[in-house]
């Protein structure tokens, strides 16, 4: 049983406390830090937990507690870290890891000088149709991945802090295109070099200094690509969609909006929906099961069972600092206008990796490029002659 600080009492502090708290969970909040000494009280009410404070450095020093759990605007990430780090207390963070990867490199290189335990709170990699797909991608059931798209997009964030370019980093791309980075990641594989990245972002609605829409690119040494689409423009609630594809199979998996709760109602039930739903009335897209849905249950399970095994969880500060560096290149990008190195001074995975097309014998003569049956039940191949390198094609009968 591990007795935690939680740090801040905001929308994320609320997910993961509710997380770790439900279903009979072993492991407590035992103390929890907020700015405000009336929000923090009302919040330890809330959810039973024993003591709070205004003072952040004292609830991360708390001599009870072996755990902090990081869930305050990106500003304060760095400086929880390294005052838990410095406590020898293992940390969690929430994402994205820093503002950038000078910050998130300091913040990794804390820990790691101090040997603590440290975890990267990436929900959206642990959501139960993701753990399921990984395993499906890592069996080899799609074969080599090419491409693997993640889209995250709502109307924007609840808090002030998130549109101020200085406090948080960046606008969308920094919010949320971490998250579908790092599910692209994990889908290419963790060990595969990202090498460049190629992005648009605009600001599209919003009256505010960052971006509010970006797609982008991130080219991996084995030829891959993930593509990455985020918005806070997008109206109707909050899209989360990815797509994997290999040579040998593809994976479409919807996460949020129209996964089978729908429901009518005229009149609203006068209350909360679902994150991000615009309203309570029409046509809804409930949750049965939020912190399920989105991964935090098995994310948490994932990181107390390493941390009592004595291994890394499956995402640690070294992935959020990479996603940083892909979110830099990501940036510079947008003001070049052209495709950016991922600059990682620390780069831990595979330098090489095989990239390019594959050759399949037909005969001696050809390659195969493609088979296909004809609405007339005959079979077309489309072949490439080895010698002249020429692409011809040929009917066979079925
Ligand atoms: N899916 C996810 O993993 C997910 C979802 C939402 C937010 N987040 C992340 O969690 C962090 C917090 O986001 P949130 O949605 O809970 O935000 P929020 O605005 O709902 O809550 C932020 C908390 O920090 C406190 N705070 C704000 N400014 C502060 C300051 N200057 N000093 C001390 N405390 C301050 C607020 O009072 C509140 O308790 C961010 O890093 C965000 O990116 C992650």
């Amino acid at each position: 049983m591990h007795k935690i600080t939680m740090l801040g009492t905001g929308l994320i502090g609320m997910f993961y406390t509710m997380t770790l708290h439900g279903r009979r969970g072993q492991d407590r909040v035992a103390v929890v830090y907020s700015r405000k000494e009336e929000r923090a009280r009302q919040f330890a009410q809330e959810w039973g937990i024993p003591r709070w404070t205004t003072d952040m450095a004292a609830a991360i020093r708390d001599p009870e507690t072996d755990v902090v759990v990081i869930g305050l605007p990106n500003n304060l990430h760095e400086q929880a870290v390294l005052l838990a780090a410095e406590a020898g207390k293992a940390v969690l963070c929430t994402k994205p890891l820093g503002r950038n990867a000078a910050e998130a490199k300091r913040m990794l290189d804390a820990v790691e000088k101090a040997g603590v335990f440290h975890g990267y709170l990436e929900d959206l990699a642990y959501t139960p149709k993701t753990l399921k797909a990984l395993k499906s991608v890592k069996s080899g059931a799609l074969g080599k991945i090419l491409w693997a798209r993640s889209r995250e997009a709502h109307p924007g964030p609840h808090s002030d802090w998130f549109w101020d370019k200085t406090q948080s980093g960046g606008g969308a791309i920094v919010d949320l295109g971490c998250h579908c980075i790092a599910i692209a990641r994990n889908f290419i594989g963790k060990d595969v070099k990202p090498l460049e990245v190629m992005c648009w972002a605009d600001t599209q609605v919003h009256p505010i200094d960052a971006e509010d829409s970006a797609v982008g690119l991130v080219r991996y040494a084995s030829g891959a690509v993930g593509q990455f689409e985020v918005a806070w423009t997008f109206r109707g609630g909050m899209d989360l969609r990815d797509e994997v594809s290999g040579t040998e199979g593809t994976i479409w998996l919807n996460h949020w909006l129209r996964t089978g709760f729908e429901m009518f109602t005229a009149v609203g039930e006068r209350g909360y929906v679902a994150e991000k739903a615009e309203g309570d009335t029409g046509w809804l897209f409930p949750v049965g099961d939020e912190v399920g849905s989105l991964g935090y249950a098995d994310m948490f399970a994932d990181m107390f069972d390493s941390m009592d095994r004595g291994v890394a969880p499956m995402e640690t500060f070294y992935d959020g600092y990479v996603i940083n560096a892909i979110m830099d290149a990501a940036y510079r990008s947008v003001q070049s206008r052209q495709w950016e190195p991922v600059i990682l001074e620390d780069w831990r995975g595979a330098e090489e990796a095989e990239a390019g097309a594959r050759l399949t014998d037909y005969d001696e003569a050809h390659f195969l490029i493609k088979r296909e049956v004809m609405p007339d039940g005959q079979v077309k191949l489309i072949l490439k002659e080895k010698t002249s390198g020429r692409v011809v094609q040929k009917i066979v009968s079925a």
